[in-house]
């Protein structure tokens, strides 16, 4: 397995030349990106994009976001960039924020899945922003887990998911936020949120007004990766809620444990003397939702390895916390 580490304030633009090489030749490099990995591909080569469906298990109708280095690249391929969508990537990019637009023909149809739409994001990640501009291609890359595991946010994570099927990993370290970009889209009047992610819902707002959130309602959520099960470990997830959550999550360890199950729990530290002498992981305070979603992955991948069950004590319910209640909802088949 070819994995090269690099240093993301004092990067190696020799390896970056390698793996710039690799995606140019129709390759597969796993880059660290400020979010989670990402399995890149070179977004104009439909047959290397083939490549990456193929490698995660992802079904071809579940469409790739494309990593360019700057706004001027975005503009290159995409058909036109409404004022609004102009004001977001302003205040966000280079980050972790992905905007949904109408595409032109550079990016192959097989990363869009057909649509008319493409999503676009400038990662902040130095390391991925100096492989795009050097591949001088645009990059499309999913997050680099097998289908429906959760996202890596670790060098780790990426090879043991997919390492022996790609041609190199530059691990850069543990990613700075953990979970997945927001996803915007802004091809219609109105922009929609279509998946909840690092920026906050109200960070979008106080830039273009107020945002609706796909799925929210009952329609078919609309980024066609909402329908699919997602960050579930192999463990049965078990979101505890309130109220009397530490009375609850102690019944259900010692049921499970009776049952012959191992079980382990994800808890805050708040909680940690409550909890006393079960196996827990107590990830953050109640009041640091960075701090949670930054171990987020790394903790139910870490869980995985050790217990049949995972019992997740539930999130608060601010607004902040938003994001990361959405993943757990999901990691535990618990979607409303
Ligand atoms: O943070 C991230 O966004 C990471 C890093 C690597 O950049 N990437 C990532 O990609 O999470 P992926 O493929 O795991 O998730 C992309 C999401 C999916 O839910 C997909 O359905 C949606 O974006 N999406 C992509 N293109 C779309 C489009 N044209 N219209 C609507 N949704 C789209
Ligand atoms: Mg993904």
């Amino acid at each position: 397995m070819n994995v090269v580490r690099l240093n993301e304030q004092d990067i190696d633009l020799s390896i970056i030349d390698q793996a710039a090489a690799i995606i140019k030749n129709g390759g597969i490099v796993a880059f660290p990106t400020e979010t989670v990995y990402g399995l890149g591909a070179d977004a104009t080569s439909s047959k290397a994009i083939a490549k990456i469906f193929e490698i995660k298990g992802r079904p071809p109708d579940n469409p790739l976001i494309a990593h360019v280095h700057s706004l001027e690249q975005a503009r290159a391929i995409t058909k036109f960039m409404p004022q609004l969508a102009e004001k977001l990537a302003q205040s966000f990019w280079p980050g972790p924020l992905t905007l949904v637009l109408k595409k032109n023909a550079i990016v192959s149809d097989v990363a869009t899945a057909g649509l008319e739409t493409l999503a676009v994001r400038v990662p902040s990640n130095r390391i991925a922003l100096q492989l795009i501009k050097r591949a001088a291609v645009p990059i499309v890359a999913p997050s680099a887990n097998l289908s429906g595991l959760p996202s890596p946010t670790e060098a780790a994570h990426v090879a043991e998911d997919v390492g022996d099927m790609i041609d190199m990993i530059i691990d850069g370290g543990h990613t700075r936020y953990g979970i997945e970009s927001t996803v915007v889209d802004v091809s219609t009047e109105m922009p929609v949120i279509l998946r909840l992610g690092t920026i906050p819902q109200e960070d979008i707002e106080m830039v273009v007004g107020e945002v609706s959130i796909s799925g929210m309602s009952d329609e078919a959520p609309k980024a066609p990766g909402m329908k699919y099960t997602h960050y579930s470990p192999a463990a049965k997830v078990i979101l505890v809620k309130q109220p009397g959550i530490i009375k609850k999550t102690h019944d259900l360890y010692k049921d499970n444990k009776r049952a012959g199950r191992k079980v382990a729990i994800m808890s805050f530290t708040d909680y940690a003397a409550n909890l006393n002498g079960l196996d827990q992981i107590a990830l953050s305070s109640l009041n640091d939702p960075e701090t949670y979603m930054r171990k987020l992955y790394a903790t139910l991948r870490k869980l995985d390895k050790r217990a049949d069950v995972i019992l997740v004590i539930d999130v608060p319910e601010e607004a902040s916390w938003m994001a990361v209640k959405d993943k757990l909802k999901k990691a535990s088949n618990d979607i409303k």
